[in-house]
């Protein structure tokens, strides 16, 4: 049991359509990770269990081979989940599942699943936006109640806010990731944690012992980024072989780093937010955090960063956004439970939130 955590506001919302604290089981399968979280109305996670797909070194994750990892541990994690928190599935009142963005066969194992518990358990059920649900457990775990958003994950690279009942885009990648660009990097160099589905966190421990700035390509163009470029020249500076690998991660982090500061910048000024919150898997890149924190000083702003284990992909999340979505009406009916790969953030009405 991990207790109440996090924004009053959003808890209030929740209780004002359920007297009584009712619980909903979240299922999260976008990409690498299976995951199932139990969470009431109330905020408090009472379960979150994952398992991810490791891939081999230097390989990233196969779709395919992701699915059937999925399929395969479904049944564990499940029991694993209701035993943590200690109930029946006869006590669950919704079931949510990540309807997408993310990776096809990943999203249909996950949507069958959910449609085939809420069916059974006869509740209702509900398609949540990954992303969307990246976003609430941030706000729920921090307190922040209307931050400007830093998404950064591994396969987005967004700068949001919500205007107008939607978390609008203000900038994201025109190409690659950040993530991505890391973990490209660190794939063809060599570096690999087997404990981990990706080298970002061992990428992270290298660049923290670099000491020479090498000068990468910057590319910002207005309010957008573009990271293939960098990766391409870092990747050939490594190929050289002139340089220290420390030196070449320590340079290529703080060019992309420095890039995504001065966008999260300027749309700080231009939106006037008070609060910034960094959610998504890359929220734990430390230098990221101490970046940040140093700009959000200087302009009277406060950095909430997501907790540690819901930063990358869980299930609580989405049983949180499932919720949320619940308590203002939205129900997502077995014939319109399709999957959506592209489904893009700002094509969600985010019809519990005040703007
Ligand atoms: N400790 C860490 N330091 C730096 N980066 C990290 C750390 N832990 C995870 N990451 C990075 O976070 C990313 C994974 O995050 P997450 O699980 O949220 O992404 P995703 O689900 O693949 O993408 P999306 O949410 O956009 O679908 C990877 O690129 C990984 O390298
Ligand atoms: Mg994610």
């Amino acid at each position: 049991m991990y207790g109440p955590i996090g924004a009053k506001g959003q808890r209030d919302l929740v209780l004002a359509f359920a007297e009584q604290e009712i619980l909903c089981l979240g299922i999260e399968g976008t990409a690498h990770t299976l995951g199932i979280g139990i969470v009431s109305s109330r905020g408090r996670i009472l379960a979150d269990m994952k398992d991810s797909l490791i891939p081999p070194p230097g390989k990233g994750i196969h779709p395919r081979e992701a699915s059937q990892h999925h399929s395969l541990v479904a049944g564990r994690v499940l029991r694993r989940t209701l035993d943590e928190a200690g109930i029946k599935p006869k006590d669950l009142s919704l079931i949510a599942f990540s309807q997408g963005p993310g990776l096809g066969p990943c999203l249909r194992t996950v949507a069958t699943a959910a449609r085939a518990l809420a069916t059974f358990l006869k509740v209702p059920l509900i398609g949540v936006n990954h992303i969307v649900a990246h976003i609430e457990m941030g706000k729920l775990g921090t307190g922040a109640k209307d931050p400007l958003i830093l998404m950064l994950s591994g396969g987005t690279t967004q700068i949001l806010a919500l205007a107008e009942g939607r978390y609008r885009v203000f900038g994201e990648t025109l190409d690659i990731t950040i993530a991505n660009c890391f973990d490209v990097f660190a794939r063809e160099v060599g570096l690999y944690d087997p404990k981990t589905p990706w080298p970002g966190p061992v990428f992270d421990e290298v660049a923290s012992k670099g000491k020479n700035y090498i000068p990468l390509p910057y590319t910002v163009k207005g309010m957008d980024l573009q990271f293939s470029g960098l990766l391409t020249a870092t990747l050939r500076k490594y190929r050289e072989g002139r340089h220290r690998l420390e030196d070449l991660c320590y340079s290529l982090q703080e060019t992309a780093l420095a890039m995504v500061t001065e966008v999260a910048e300027r749309a700080l000024a231009h939106t006037g937010k008070q609060e910034i919150l960094l959610t998504g898997g890359f929220a734990r890149n430390k230098r990221l955090q101490s970046m940040l924190a140093s700009m959000a000083s200087e302009h009277g702003a406060r950095l909430h960063v997501v907790q540690g284990d819901f930063a990358t992909d869980n299930g609580a999340m989405i049983a949180w956004t499932g919720l949320l979505a619940y308590g203002s009406g939205i129900r997502t009916e077995i014939e319109e439970s399709l999957v959506k790969p592209r489904w893009r953030v700002d094509q969600v009405p985010v019809t519990w939130a005040e703007t």
